[in-house]
């Protein structure tokens, strides 16, 4: 089948491959004119494990191309995925503005019966409004279907292959064969395609993603009680993770969640809530906590050298918003620099994938090391913002030689306390006891 991909950043570059691997000829297309000539000449411009095997192999077979011209893209495709921003607008809400102006191009454009998927996250009523575009100057028939998108960085080609589910929104019959055909191969394992209505398959994402930062949010709240009662958050973690109505996954206390999607999302869906006057006081309250939860590190590291931190350099391990990504839309790590900076302290980084990132919005600011010792040189402090597996079992004797204190703040409990004790650190981490106080 011939398949077009609008947008290739994370979700898009990620479909198009995939869907090029199982057989498809997909035409992706990015108005990042820079990005699609690093597509091309075979370069992926972002940092996705698994990613670059099954690029390289479907553009050599040229079952997977590149351009800047929408028109070009969608002439022969049956099937369009819009893979298109939704960020914050002003007040919170997702803005729609690059989904529906892809969607007044497309009705200008389209010469024959196209089924044309919403991958984004978008509010509900979304795929309504696509349609209406869609159908001022459309001459043929067309059917928008919502499928949202639950791949993870870091995982993606993993989740877009064997997905837990996969779920479509579609009042249309014609339109529903055709998805079903292009995700069968995905589901071999027996996981299910859910059908549904569009707006239900809109809301489906929104609810996971405020589902999984509540669940987050509330390990966190927790974590920061324990630390005022002397409780210890991994034992409590251990301790309803083993209920199978909990589950072991997201409870893993930290500095807070970031990226691309969990904060937009929350976001805007309390904004959906406000437009249909519904107050959705949960997630109102995640977010105040996951913001302040954000600087929690800065906090600890003020309640030990002071307020005013000139004079005092910080190291900081992880800046990604998670391991195993480059990607640093709202990761703890930014919020943390720009604190501790305000405070008067001067702050050297390293992360394996994501400094260019970083240097991209923090320039000379700050310092940027190349390993994850040379940055400990002559710090005061050293901070984990992101779990990366590289800075799970560190030279705990070459940290000592480097660092000037050997005083560590850990955001994401990566260390044993007893371990942290035997190498003589003071340690501070999320919901567990001070070592060497
Ligand atoms: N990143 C994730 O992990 C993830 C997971 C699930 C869902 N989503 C959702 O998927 C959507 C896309 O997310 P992303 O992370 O891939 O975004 P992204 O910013 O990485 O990529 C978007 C791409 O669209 C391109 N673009 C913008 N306007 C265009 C136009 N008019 N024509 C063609 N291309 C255009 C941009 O140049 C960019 O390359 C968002 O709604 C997001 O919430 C993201």
């Amino acid at each position: 089948m011939n398949i077009a991909v609008v947008g290739t950043g994370y979700v898009g570059l990620v479909n198009g491959t995939c869907l090029a691997e199982t057989g498809h000829q997909v035409t992706c297309v990015d108005i990042d004119i820079e990005k699609v000539e690093k597509l091309r000449k075979g370069i992926v411009p972002i940092y996705e494990p698994h990613l670059d095997v099954l690029f390289q192999r479907n553009i050599k077979q040229k079952r997977l191309i590149f351009t800047t011209n929408l028109e070009e893209a969608i002439e022969n495709a049956k099937i369009i995925f819009l893979a298109l921003p939704t960020p914050p607008g002003e007040d919170g809400s997702a803005d729609l503005s690059y989904v529906i102006g892809v969607a007044d191009q497309l009705g200008k454009i389209i010469k024959d019966y196209k089924v044309i998927v919403d991958k984004s996250t978008v509010p509900v009523g979304t795929a309504e409004k696509v349609s209406a575009t869609i159908l001022k100057n459309a001459t043929v028939d067309f059917d928008v279907v919502s499928n949202p998108e639950f791949l993870r960085e870091g995982f993606a080609v993993d989740d877009f292959m064997k997905p837990d589910r996969v779920v479509i929104g579609t009042s249309s019959s014609r339109a529903k064969e055709i998805m079903e055909q292009v995700f069968k191969p995905f589901v071999r394992q027996g996981n299910p395609i859910i059908f549904m209505d569009e707006k239900s398959a809109e809301l489906t994402k929104y609810a996971a993603n405020a589902f999984l930062a509540t669940k987050i949010t509330f390990m966190n709240e927790v974590a920061n009680y324990c630390e005022l009662i002397g409780a210890d958050i991994d034992m409590v973690r251990k301790g309803i993770g083993t209920d199978s109505r909990i589950g072991k996954r997201f409870l893993f206390p930290g500095i807070g969640f970031g990226g691309s999607c969990f904060p937009k999302d929350v976001l805007a869906l309390f904004n959906s809530g406000k437009e249909v006057n519904y107050d959705f006081k949960i997630i109102n309250s995640v977010l105040k906590v996951n913001h302040a939860q954000k600087l929690k590190l800065v906090e600890k590291v003020k309640n030990y050298f002071g307020e005013d931190l000139s004079g005092h350099k910080i190291a900081l391990w992880g800046l990604a918003f998670k391991p195993d990504t480059d990607d640093i839309r709202e990761a703890a790590s930014i919020y943390i620099i720009k604190e501790l900076l305000a405070a008067g302290a001067e702050v050297n980084v390293f992360d394996p994938e994501a400094i260019d990132n970083v240097r991209n919005i923090l320039g000379d600011k700050i310092e940027y090391a190349s390993n994850q010792y040379e940055v400990l040189n002559g710090v005061d402090a050293l901070l984990i913002a992101t779990e990366w597996s590289v800075f799970r079992n560190p030279d705990f004797d070459k940290m000592k030689t480097l660092l000037k204190n050997n005083v560590v703040f850990d955001g994401r409990n990566l260390y044993d306390l007893d371990l942290m004790r035997a190498n003589q650190f003071y340690y501070e981490s999320i919901g567990r006891e001070i070592v060497l106080e």
